[in-house]
């Protein structure tokens, strides 16, 4: 293992201003969403919609890496270039989403355990050779009563440790997520308790695994109140909650922390982020986004799958980019989005 090369990779995936497109989401998850707008689940228009995000003129100012679903790796764009390819000569870095996905943990009918190690060094090695050099494992943490339980915590860490190593044995960086959902009515102070203690045995795994903690981006979801909460917390609370949590478990030798955005708005989800740059705590890791939802959501209702709404849709997508590369910076204005609007 390189470990100098996986941490310039690294550190470029969450330069200043910068930060990661997730658009990666599985089959299931990209057919749901374009059901919802009436836009035909086929192969073509999800090469269709993933080349009008990829092109986007200019997306290489605010984005360091782009994560990919194994069908779009394999794929083109419509000018006939692979993804891959065209990502790495735009000066973005290509990744890929290497999880089979959250299933059904046995004996905790309501709790997940994410899958998809078996077979794992092998489809490394070809995701090297396709152009991918950082790659993603999502897991899955709900809360509600009674759960999340130890076994589902450790299970999860325990996995995404043994993801983690094969991927820097790969010479590819690791996004390791830990995502606590958002759903449910939980309070702040909860989800922060949740939170903490996934974020400190995923460490704890990594450690015990030898994860190389300089090679690896950690993907954490937010302090939140639960989307169904009363009283949500504001946006100082959040950012002050996040702030405290990441401080308490997540080692000074890890280069960047990257959150998802997890089913907020496009506005929180900057503002958010924004919150917590602007803190003053002088923070051991680059603090930025690695966002889907909050970065497509608006370009793809703008897009529909109708190739005349392209530009528009690709400057949608811009917009939420450029906004984003802001609040990494510390320098998103709500006056920002009265200018857009
Ligand atoms: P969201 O930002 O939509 O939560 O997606 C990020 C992601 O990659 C989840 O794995």
């Amino acid at each position: 293992m390189n470990v100098q090369e996986l941490n310039i990779i690294a550190s470029a995936m969450v330069a200043p201003g910068r930060g990661i497109l997730a658009m990666d989401e599985s089959h299931p998850t990209c057919n749901k969403r374009f059901e919802s707008l009436g836009i035909a689940t086929t192969e073509e228009m999800r090469q269709a919609y993933r080349d009008m995000l990829v092109t986007a003129p200019g997306l290489s100012d605010y984005i360091g890496g782009a994560i990919l679903f194994d069908e779009t790796i394999r794929q083109k764009t419509l000018e006939g270039v692979p993804f891959a390819e065209y990502l790495r000569k735009n000066g973005i870095i290509p990744g890929i989403k290497v999880d089979a996905g959250a299933k059904v943990l046995a004996g905790h009918e309501d709790e997940k355990v994410t899958e998809g190690l078996d077979g794992l060094r092998e489809r490394f090695a070809e995701y090297y050779e396709l152009g991918a050099r950082f790659s993603k494992w999502r897991a899955v943490i709900t809360i509600g009563e009674k759960i999340p339980s130890w076994a589902c915590i450790e299970a999860n860490a325990h996995a995404l440790a043994r993801y983690a190593l094969l991927s820097q044995e790969a010479g590819i960086v690791p996004i390791v997520e830990p995502e606590v959902l958002m759903d449910g009515d939980h309070s702040i102070e909860r989800c922060y308790e949740v939170t903490e203690l996934a974020q400190r045995i995923t460490f704890q795994q990594l450690k015990n695994q030898g994860v190389a903690l300089e090679g690896m981006i950690l993907k954490p979801s937010m302090v939140i109140s639960g989307a169904s909460a009363k009283n949500r917390a504001d946006i100082q609370t959040v950012a002050e909650q996040t702030i405290k949590c990441l401080m308490a478990s997540v080692p000074v030798s890890v280069p960047g922390v990257a959150f998802l955005s997890g089913g907020q708005s496009d506005e929180e989800a900057s503002a958010h982020l924004n919150a917590m740059n602007v803190m003053g705590v002088k923070l051991p890791w680059a603090l930025t986004f690695s966002y889907g939802r909050a970065l497509q959501q608006t370009a793809m209702k703008t897009w529909m799958g109708e190739t005349a709404n392209v530009e528009k849709a690709q400057n949608a997508l811009l917009w939420r980019a450029k906004c984003n590369g802001s609040a990494a910076l510390g320098k998103y204005t709500e006056a920002m989005e009265k200018q857009a609007a």
